[in-house]
């Protein structure tokens, strides 16, 4: 079939929307007609080239929420007419780590999406006969997507598909940051670093834990507005004393969990050093740039400090992300305040400039109704 897709043909380029062949779903594949998908910093990331595992072209997109539309042979769970959201991060629910509790990093298809390849090794996209490789399994700033069934979350079709696309990455990671990966304990004290997406995700996380205190940080005034929309006890314009200041509102001793969600090595820094001594926990969120590493002193690991990273927010797609649409539908996520611009797949380059210029948390694609 014909589909409108956006592309990138070239690094550093804007996207260029433009018709693309899609090919049916093959065994253990489903295709989604794409209703909306947020625009997300690994999008931009890939698009610049800065990525040195990216690669061109390919149509980006990874933040989607559809309906299904078909499904190649032996796809069981899945239905036509089922509202799905597309998982970069997918579950098989039969590779060793699906089985373990203790990871949410599937190893059925990683190899193959990588590379920008469906798990048989070949791509369903193509342009006049010349394949073009899916981005991150799931190319979704597009009308139409083939997608692996391991790599789809049935939700809930009462949850509107414009704000369930957030669940597909940013809103889902921070949430899970808090809720899994941490799985804050209720009365705690929390510091969040960083207000986008994924830090007001991980502030409602903590609520939603039962925390007592949620001391988010960040330089945007706007941002920590949100915060507190979001449940922040406390919101603080980021600067250098930042660690000093934690430390002092906690008798000297530092938060019971800190989250960071700013991509800096600095920042991640300084959320070791503003968890507890004796069992302090600091989840790291951020994407931190390639080469880059973080300068810890052992001494605040021997005293009990402890340092995890957390990829999707810990969270088994499949099984959770339509959990946590429930807790939206039930009243318990605000989910419309992350939704700053709504646009047609045609204005994607204008999401990427309102991103770096840091107007607004998400922008939307409304790529059908
Ligand atoms: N782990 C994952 O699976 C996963 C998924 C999605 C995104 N991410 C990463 O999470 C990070 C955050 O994503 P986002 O969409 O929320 O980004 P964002 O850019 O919207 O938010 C980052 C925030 O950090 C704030 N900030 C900058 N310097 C600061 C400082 N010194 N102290 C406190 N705050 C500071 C900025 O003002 C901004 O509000 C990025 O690195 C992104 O790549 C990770
Ligand atoms: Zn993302
Ligand atoms: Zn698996």
């Amino acid at each position: 079939m014909k589909i409108r897709a956006a592309l990138l043909e070239e690094f550093a380029r804007p996207l260029v929307v433009q018709e693309l062949d899609l090919a049916d779903p093959r065994p253990g594949e489903v295709l989604v007609r794409l209703v909306a998908c947020g625009v997300c910093h690994t999008d931009l990331y890939t698009a610049s080239g800065v990525d040195p595992s990216g690669y061109a072209p390919t149509v980006l997109g990874h933040e989607g929420a559809g309906v299904v539309e078909a499904v190649g042979e032996g796809v069981g769970d899945l239905t036509l007419g089922d509202h799905v959201v597309t998982l970069f991060s997918p579950q098989c629910r039969e590779c060793i780590h699906c089985r373990s509790p203790r990871t949410n990093l599937c190893l059925a298809i990683r190899e193959q999406q990588n590379k920008g390849y469906l798990p048989d090794g070949s791509t369903r996209l193509s342009r006049a006969g010349e394949p073009i490789r899916h981005f991150m399994g799931t190319s979704t700033f597009a009308e139409y997507a083939v997608i692996p069934e391991i790599a789809l979350a049935k939700v809930n079709s009462e949850a509107p598909l414009d704000r369930a696309c957030l669940f597909a990455c940013g809103l889902s990671t921070g949430l899970g940051a808090a809720m899994n990966t941490a799985a804050v304990q209720p009365g705690s004290t929390c510091v969040v670093f960083g207000a986008g997406m994924v830090g007001l995700g991980a502030v409602a996380g903590c609520r939603l834990q039962g925390a007592e205190r949620i001391i988010c940080v960040d330089l945007s005034e706007q941002r920590l507005e949100l915060a507190r929309g979001q449940g922040a006890t406390e919101c603080w314009r980021a600067d250098e004393h930042t660690v000093e200041r934690v430390l002092e509102a906690t008798d000297g001793f530092g938060a019971d969990y800190t989250f960071e969600a700013t991509g800096l090595v600095t920042v991640m820094r300084e959320a070791v050093e503003a968890a507890r001594m004796g069992w302090g926990l600091c989840t790291v969120a951020g994407v931190a740039g390639k080469g880059e590493t973080l300068d810890v002193v052992p001494r605040l690991l021997i005293t009990g400090r402890r340092v995890c990273g957390s990829s999707f927010g810990g969270i088994k797609g499949r099984d959770q992300v339509p959990e946590l649409v429930e807790l939206y539908l039930r009243g318990e996520i605000d989910v419309d305040p992350f939704i700053s611009h709504r646009m047609p797949l045609e204005q994607v380059n204008r999401a990427f400039e309102l991103m770096e210029a840091q107007d607004g948390i998400r922008s939307v694609l409304q790529l059908s109704v």
